[in-house]
């Protein structure tokens, strides 16, 4: 088995990093190449992707590391622009290691396709119609994908709903259950939509308008828990006055306090949230899958009481470990869209060894949970700023004309001065080029 424990990686140079990816991974140089090529993708890959394609938009790959998922190692790809995320995720994730790592699961991955029936005259006999014939119309659209039929996909079920006010009035919403396997399901779960509604109109004498997957796809969850011993959480940092040191108790209390916040409070929940989709999208973007689904149903999911409330949970066990969950619908698929065109998403899912679907959701939210971890851990102890600011230091001297070693140099020079702003890295950078110069 890989190891997704790679000491000194973060300092290694880019070539070496790479190296030991692929030596930990069993990598081939192919493999490699979609991640080392500008976006992992060429202007021509990209033009049958999407309509009036000019060229490419690329975003930094990391790796997550130290990850174990159900008792396996994984090294996670993760797509993302903002400063400390993968270093957070991939410190958390070492804790985790300590207790055991990640417990995860997933429910059946079926998916939610919406029929809106409109100009119903009765709509409690339409509905028992419906009911009624339901094995009919679900054996019709068990035939609709002979193939997700074959894999052991299809129709599940159909349940009907009265939307008793809205600004047209009472309407009938028909949800068809669809099992999409290792798809995402949107196009499969779209055309099964599409091929039931005349039959849908014949039961219900009605209009059959909208035909569409719901993003809300609270019957394909994806749940992560982990403890974390308590003696792993205990550090010590430098402060303004000197060593501040931490308690394991201390940082476990201050987070469950600061998961409390959240758990109570909207305006805290929406940020607590973002922490997790740090993570979770991360991956989802990494692996070619649609990002723009999943923070929908994330946040649609956490709102379900009628209340915006936290997706993670964090409290103590009986031996004063704490215990992390995580739990929010997780529609991703391994086959079919950007995910077997993409050479980086290929790439991507190859160096997670990941063979279904249920895998893939398991991994991203483990991720999504240790993204949780770093951001309260950090925000309950020290603040956010002193990690996130070396890192964006790095981008402010870069975004100011830094280069090579100079970088580093600006940068570090900033944090020390605990000022990092554009008009001063600017005089960094003036100061060191007229030293270099005068060499
Ligand atoms: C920043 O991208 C994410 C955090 O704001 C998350 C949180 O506050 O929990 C640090």
């Amino acid at each position: 088995m890989h190891t997704s424990r790679i000491a000194g990686f973060y300092n290694l140079p880019l070539d070496k990093r790479l190296a030991a990816l692929a030596d930990a991974a069993g990598l081939s140089a192919v493999d490699l190449a979609a991640f080392t090529l500008i976006g992992g993708l060429t202007p021509e890959q990209a033009d049958p992707m999407i309509e009036n394609a000019v060229g490419i938009h690329a975003l930094p790959l990391g790796i997550g590391l130290n990850f174990v998922v159900n008792g396996r190692d994984v090294l996670v790809p993760m797509a993302i622009e903002e400063p400390s995320v993968v270093a957070g995720a991939s410190f958390l994730a070492k804790l985790v290691r300590a207790g055991g790592g990640f417990q995860a699961e997933t429910t059946a991955p079926e998916m939610i396709g919406q029929m809106q029936v409109l100009d119903v005259k009765d709509l409690m006999t339409a509905s028992m119609k419906l009911l009624e014939h339901k094995d009919a119309l679900l054996a019709e659209a068990d035939e609709i994908d002979p193939l997700l039929k074959k894999l052991g996909g299809g129709a599940r079920d159909l349940e009907v709903r009265i939307i008793e006010e809205s600004p047209i009035g009472a309407f009938m919403v028909v949800h068809l259950i669809y099992d999409v396997r290792d798809a995402m399901g949107a196009n499969a779960v779209n055309t099964a939509c599409e091929k039931l509604a005349p039959r849908v109109e014949a039961f219900t004498s009605g209009r059959v308008h909208l035909r569409i997957l719901s993003n809300l796809a609270d019957r394909r969850l994806a749940r992560a828990r982990c403890v974390i011993p308590v003696k792993e959480l205990a550090f010590e940092t430098v402060g303004q006055n000197g060593i501040l040191s931490y308690t394991g108790e201390q940082v476990r209390d201050g987070i469950i306090e600061a998961w409390a916040f959240a758990a109570a409070d909207p305006y805290r929940a929406t940020t607590h949230n973002k922490g997790i989709m740090n993570g979770v999208d991360a991956v989802v973007i990494a692996t070619g899958n649609d990002w723009r689904a999943i923070e929908a149903g994330a946040h649609a999911y956490a709102a379900r009481s009628g209340r915006y409330t936290s997706l993670s949970m964090w409290s103590k066990d009986a031996d004063g470990n704490l215990t992390g969950s995580l739990e929010m619908p997780m529609a991703v698929g391994i086959v079919g869209g950007a995910t077997k065109v993409h050479p980086t998403a290929k790439a991507a899912l190859k160096l997670m060894g990941v063979k279904t679907a249920a895998e893939l959701a398991e991994i991203i939210v483990s991720v999504g949970l240790a993204q949780n971890l770093a951001a309260l851990r950090a925000l309950s102890t020290e603040g956010i700023q002193r990690g996130h600011m070396s890192l964006h230091a790095r981008q402010v001297a870069v975004a100011a004309g830094a280069t090579g070693d100079m970088i580093e140099k600006v940068a570090a020079q900033m944090v020390a001065e605990k000022m990092v702003r554009s008009d001063r890295a600017e005089e960094l950078v003036r100061e060191y080029n007229s030293t270099q110069v005068h060499k």
